[in-house]
């Protein structure tokens, strides 16, 4: 985190000089990932280096698998990091998101030092979305560790989140059943 500029920069140097060269870059790579600064910084460089973007499973479907289906209709993805996007912007998006009914999937929603955004965004949804409306919380997907809760959005912030978790806010369709976290998508079924 903080070196991916530097990290592309090295790569491409590397695919210049005709070596081939892989970046990993965790989940999706062009999911807040490495797929993008290195495609810029090939655009920069004015070099003509074959770029092959292999597409990975990111963390919000790895999460709703794991909750049930809470993303079966529309839905948005918002970071809550501010280190490259400005506060006022994820405001204006995570209101617009509560406003609009979407099931709302939030990355980067806290570190140790840094518990102001998940609080402010809290606010937010609540003026926008009911208190009792499903949240699913998953720390560590797909590796060891890995822990998932189904709560409310009132109770949200009770439960332990840090920056290895992604937090899927149900809509207005969500409900749990089978202990499972499920948005109904409209179907009938009664036949
Ligand atoms: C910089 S983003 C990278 C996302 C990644 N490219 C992807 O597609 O999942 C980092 C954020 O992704 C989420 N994340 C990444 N790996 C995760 C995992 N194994 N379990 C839960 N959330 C994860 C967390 O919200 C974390 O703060």
């Amino acid at each position: 985190m903080g070196k991916e500029v530097e990290r592309a920069k090295i790569a491409v140097s590397k695919a210049i000089e005709n070596l081939q060269v892989v970046i990993v870059s965790s989940g999706d790579p062009g999911v807040y990932g490495m797929a993008g600064v290195v495609l810029e910084v090939v655009a920069q460089e004015k070099v003509n280096v074959p770029v092959e973007i292999v597409p990975g499973v990111t963390a919000a479907t790895a999460a709703s698998a794991i909750l049930g289906a809470p993303l079966v209709s529309d839905f948005a993805v918002i970071s809550l990091s501010d280190l490259l996007t400005p506060w006022e912007k994820i405001e204006r998006r995570l209101e617009a998101a509560a406003q609009a009914d979407f099931s709302i999937v939030l990355y980067n929603p806290q570190s140790q030092g840094r518990i102001e955004p998940l609080a402010k965004a809290y606010e937010i949804m609540l003026k926008h979305i009911k208190p009792d409306t499903p949240v699913g919380i998953v720390r560590q997907a797909g590796r060891e560790g890995e822990t998932a809760t189904i709560t409310t959005l009132r109770n949200m912030l009770n439960c332990e989140i840090d920056m290895v978790t992604t937090i899927v806010v149900g809509n207005s369709a969500t409900k749990v059943v089978n202990g499972k976290m499920v948005t109904a998508r409209g179907y009938d079924l009664s036949n």
